[in-house]
């Protein structure tokens, strides 16, 4: 049986890939933080199973915590390390940034450390991110696009992937980077703007609230699947040999269109709840972030399943159920 050790396991990505581990047969074990039980209630409120976390081993370690991080890679063999674990919110000033980039670049180079020291074999897989791409020069980005990271976020992602490759390169580790455009599912975070819309749609139908605010409407992104994209984190380290690879559908959409599919769903006319507020308002890159997956389609199995009228409406239908 192999044995796999996930950061962030209490996160969207990190629940589904719980899920399609178990089911492959793994034992799962799985870093929170200290918070413990509060948190797992607070995740499962977003849609995972209820005994999904009854189903892994669970160790209450931060990833700022280096001490507890060795001692666990000293007692624990892993095969697989997906390290998810991040301050995700791109949506802040630089300014704001300093646990962004102490958590994401810190953390990352912990567990390396401790995996580098006690068990090289094991295979990683860190949560590379489209923002690295940030301001890009040209669409669809590949492996081969210069990075121009433009958020705290993205810089420190950028910063942590390097250290990945690092790893790989003078240590000889078996480490991976996915670059993940936006991925999306029931399990999203309401801040993120998926969910926030099929979110007030649901409510709107359902009477608990009128309007929506948003930031802007013609923000366009590559939105993907989440539980199909868990699925390429575990193509790459179950590949022959180490790499890093773009994870993204290739087609672009608006947060308009994802009002008009959501509204619809929930049998409403968008444009009489929808109301923009600048307070949402983030600046848009003339080049969009559009990625090209050819790459992990040459090399793995890997294929998107899910399109995107079908994510947002199985989104609306997750959301209209729960309320
Ligand atoms: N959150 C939010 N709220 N975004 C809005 C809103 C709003 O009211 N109105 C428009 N948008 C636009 C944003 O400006 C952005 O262009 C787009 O919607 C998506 O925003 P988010 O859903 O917040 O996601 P993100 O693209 O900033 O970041 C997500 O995807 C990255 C991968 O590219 C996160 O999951 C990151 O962690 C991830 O790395």
């Amino acid at each position: 049986m192999k044995r796999a050790l996930i950061t962030g396991i209490t996160g969207q990505d990190g629940s589904y890939l719980t899920e399609y581990l178990l089911g492959l047969g793994y034992e799962v074990h799985g870093l929170m933080r200290q918070t413990g039980l509060e948190q797992i209630k607070g995740s499962t409120q977003f849609g995972a199973p209820e005994d999904l976390y009854e189903r892994c081993v669970l160790h209450p370690i931060s990833l700022d915590n280096f001490p507890g991080l060795y001692r666990l890679v000293s007692r624990w063999q892993f095969d697989e390390c997906y390290h998810l674990a991040a301050a995700s919110f791109v949506g802040e000033t630089l300014a704001d940034g300093y646990q962004t980039i102490q958590t994401n670049i810190a953390g990352t180079h912990y567990l390396l450390a401790a995996l580098c020291e006690f068990q090289k074999s094991c295979r990683f897989y860190f949560a590379g991110t489209s923002e690295m791409f940030g301001r890009p020069r040209a669409a669809p980005q590949r492996e081969d696009t210069p990075f121009m990271p433009r958020s705290a976020y993205g810089i420190s992602k950028l910063a942590a992937f390097h250290l990945v490759r690092n790893y790989r390169e003078s240590q000889g580790m078996f480490c991976c980077s996915g670059i993940l455009y936006n991925h999306e599912s029931p399990r999203r975070r309401p801040e993120f703007v998926t969910r926030k819309i099929t979110l007030a749609a649901a409510r709107i139908a359902r009477g608990r609230q009128d309007k929506l605010e948003l930031g802007n409407l013609d923000a366009r992104r590559d939105w993907g699947w989440a539980p199909d994209y868990v699925e390429a984190m575990h193509a790459m380290l179950n590949h022959t040999s180490p790499d890093d690879y773009v994870v993204a559908t290739g087609e672009l959409h608006s947060v308009r269109e994802i009002c008009e599919i959501a509204f619809a769903r929930a049998g409403l006319d968008w444009s009489k709840h929808v109301v923009v507020n600048p307070m949402f308002h983030r600046a848009e890159e003339p080049i969009p972030l559009q990625g090209d997956s050819t790459k992990i389609h040459r090399v793995t199995s890997w294929r998107q399943k899910t399109r995107f009228n079908e994510m947002i409406t199985t989104m609306v239908d997750a959301d209209l159920s729960r309320i």
